[in-house]
């Protein structure tokens, strides 16, 4: 069977740029949109016609809600869903202090009740791929996992997003992804692995695991042609990195509000600049500017000065 590969949500990273971006060099199966505010869809904000712009390919894209109203959870899901995407995808697996603290993401793991009937709430109001990201809970306990993820799938869910670390672990402890393999065994839902994946070695070792789908992250912003790269089982990609992070800055321009502009360059750059020999030295050089017409300067400067 294929093995899917798919792009992490990430805040500030995961939007229609990026997309794009990785599009040029030939795309993946699904592209998960960074976390959109149940609470802020609904309350008039300038931004959100950004985050639910679903482009370019509306039929991979799939719209991660966060929240923890499960009334407003339901509500937007079902705005979601009547526009043109893949699916509607629930983050219950943020760690961050502040969505927690609310209820939302991570905190969603806290009652195996609690996120049941979110799910049996949402489910006829959506037609289309329901699914949920999430971690292995707020303790190494597999058991509850598997209880918590059998009542997901029994209320409607159709994919489970494993990020194969607890609540309160931060990325220095190595994703454990046999528990990817084994929560499979347990579900009749195909299940996602994510966390860890650096390179598309990784991303085609891992596919040939136990999984349904592979999910990348971070690598996919180092290297957006990750996923074209293990298509074409690891043959080596050699882009021109110049040439790609202006190509960045030109679709951040066209497809992010002016706002985020500064932003989300620092951001991508952030992770892109591995790529470079000089890169964090790079990175900080581009952290000081407080424009993009400026970052794009000091960018082309670098290769002015340096071979890559
Ligand atoms: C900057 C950043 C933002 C993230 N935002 C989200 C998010 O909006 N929703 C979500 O479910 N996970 C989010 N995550 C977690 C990623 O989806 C993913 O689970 C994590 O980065 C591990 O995968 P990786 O090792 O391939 O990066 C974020 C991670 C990062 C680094």
């Amino acid at each position: 069977m294929k093995v899917s590969y798919f792009l992490a949500p990430m805040a500030e990273l995961s939007h229609r740029a990026l997309r794009e971006l990785i599009e040029d060099f030939g795309g993946c199966d699904s592209y998960f949109t960074e976390m959109i505010s149940a609470t802020a869809l609904f309350a008039g904000g300038p931004f959100e016609k950004w985050y639910i712009d679903a482009g370019p390919k509306p039929e991979k894209c799939v719209f991660q809600l966060v929240g923890s109203d499960s009334g407003q959870i339901s509500r937007a899901a079902a705005f979601l869903d009547r526009l043109e995407c893949a699916g509607i995808d629930i983050n219950m697996g943020c760690s961050a202090p502040l969505i927690r603290k609310t209820g939302s993401g991570a905190a969603w793991m806290a009652s195996v009740d609690r996120a049941g009937e979110l799910i049996s709430q949402i489910r006829p109001l959506v037609k289309r791929r329901l699914s949920v990201k999430l971690r292995i809970g707020f303790k190494d306990d597999f058991e509850y996992l598997v209880k918590f993820c059998r009542r997901l799938e029994a209320e409607g869910t159709e994919l489970i997003t494993l990020h194969p670390r607890t609540v309160t672990e931060k990325f220095k402890r190595l994703a454990r992804w046999e528990y990817v393999g084994a929560l499979r065994q347990e579900l009749k839902i195909p299940v996602a692995g994510n966390g860890d994946i650096a390179n598309a070695q990784e991303l085609i070792r891992r596919a040939g695991g136990p999984c349904d789908a592979v999910m990348a992250g971070r690598a996919a912003v180092r290297q957006p042609w990750i996923f074209a790269e293990a298509r074409e089982r690891g043959g080596r990609y050699i882009p021109n990195l110049e040439e790609t992070g202006l190509r960045f800055i030109e679709l951040l321009t066209k497809y992010q509000p002016v706002e985020f502009h500064v932003s989300r360059a620092k951001r991508f750059f952030g992770f892109f600049c591995d790529n470079l020999k000089w890169g964090t030295y790079l990175k900080n050089q581009l952290n000081r500017e407080e424009g993009l017409a400026g970052i794009e300067l000091v960018w082309k400067e670098y290769f002015k000065q340096n071979e890559n």
